[in-house]
């Protein structure tokens, strides 16, 4: 059997502990107007366990159609690359990394994955789930945020590596964030590495907004445990039945747009953070964006930050892609 190890790169290996969370975004948030939470703030390990559920709604097309074309171009990718050390960002449950484990374990017995992500206990449990799958795979969990993951991983030369980066979780960055994150990438990278990345496609409004209003309230549940969260971590009193959630499809910025809307008139202290919140009825707080891409536009972002696409997959219905990157030297 070969060695496994989980390397924490913070205090400790809980939901966000290794990120940035002295609430200072919190505040700058709900003093703006509109107000705003970070998005990061989703997933404590009751909002991961919720986002598992989101997963497997009919209408949250984004996971099986990216499952199906996953399943589908796997043993392509790894013909492409050839073996590669395996680096996932943000990798949950590593449920459809399965694929890629599978073609790239025909091509080599030396495979190396190293799955991300800030939670420690999904990173645990996926380990040891795949563990028992893969007896030969050496894996390498990294418990922190994406920074302080690729600043790891910028320092140790090997001789090919593929970072990837599924679920369309790009989505949820804004334009800015999302070109800084890919420069990030680049500069992880060296020349001739790869980079795979799943995207959501611009599609029907109707299509869009039943993913994010789902018809159980899975995701309304999943928003309103963004204050429940707070709750917890700022000692504060937010009452989740004053709060009512909605997603809307803004087709001016091509992204889903997650609000609560607050009921009634009514004040929240959140005490660790010294601070107290005016709500006025009707008022909106938004707690996430998730853009969906145009796949030309998004290619020659991806060619502007030193990053070639030498491939594209879509599903049939053209609603979401698959995107293969070669790391190329910037003139
Ligand atoms: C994680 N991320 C890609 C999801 C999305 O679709 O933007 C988060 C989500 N929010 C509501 N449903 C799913």
């Amino acid at each position: 059997m070969r060695t496994k190890f989980i390397k924490v790169l913070g205090q400790d290996n809980q939901c966000l502990n290794n990120l940035n969370i002295d609430g200072k975004d919190i505040i700058r948030g709900l003093n703006q107007v509109p107000k705003t939470l970070p998005s990061k703030y989703f997933y404590d390990d009751i909002g991961s366990e919720i986002f598992q559920k989101i997963c497997e709604l009919p209408e949250y097309y984004p996971t099986r159609t990216e499952t199906s074309i996953l399943r589908q171009c796997a043993d392509e990718v790894a013909q492409i690359t050839g073996a590669c050390e395996l680096v996932e960002l943000g990798s949950g449950s590593s449920t459809k990394t399965q694929f890629l484990l599978n073609a790239y374990q025909k091509i080599s017995d030396k495979c190396k994955y190293i799955p991300i992500d800030v939670s420690g206990g999904i990173i645990k449990t996926s380990i040891l789930n795949l563990q028992k799958k893969y007896p030969d795979l050496l894996i390498e969990g990294l418990i922190g945020s994406y920074e302080q993951a690729l600043a790891i991983l910028e320092s140790v030369i090997v001789p090919s590596r593929m970072i990837f980066f599924l679920g369309s979780s790009i989505g949820n960055f804004t334009a800015q964030e999302c070109n800084s994150f890919l420069r990030r990438i680049a500069h992880t990278l060296k020349p001739s590495d790869y980079f795979l990345i799943g995207i959501d496609l611009q599609k029907d409004i109707k299509i869009l907004e039943a993913a994010y209003n789902d018809s159980k309230s899975i995701t309304a549940a999943f928003n309103l445990n963004i204050l429940s969260h707070l709750n917890w971590r700022f000692q504060s009193n937010f009452n989740l039945n004053l709060f009512r959630h909605e997603a809307i499809y803004n087709q001016a910025n091509n992204q889903i747009e997650m609000y609560l809307h607050c009921l009634e008139t009514h004040r929240v202290s959140l005490d660790t953070l010294n601070l107290n919140v005016f709500f006025e009825a009707g008022e909106s707080i938004l707690t996430e964006i998730s853009r969906k891409f145009d796949l030309t536009i998004l290619q020659n972002e991806l060619e502007l930050q030193g990053l070639k696409t030498l491939k594209i997959w879509t599903d049939k219905n053209r609603w979401y892609g698959v995107i293969l990157c070669q790391a190329v030297e910037l003139k």
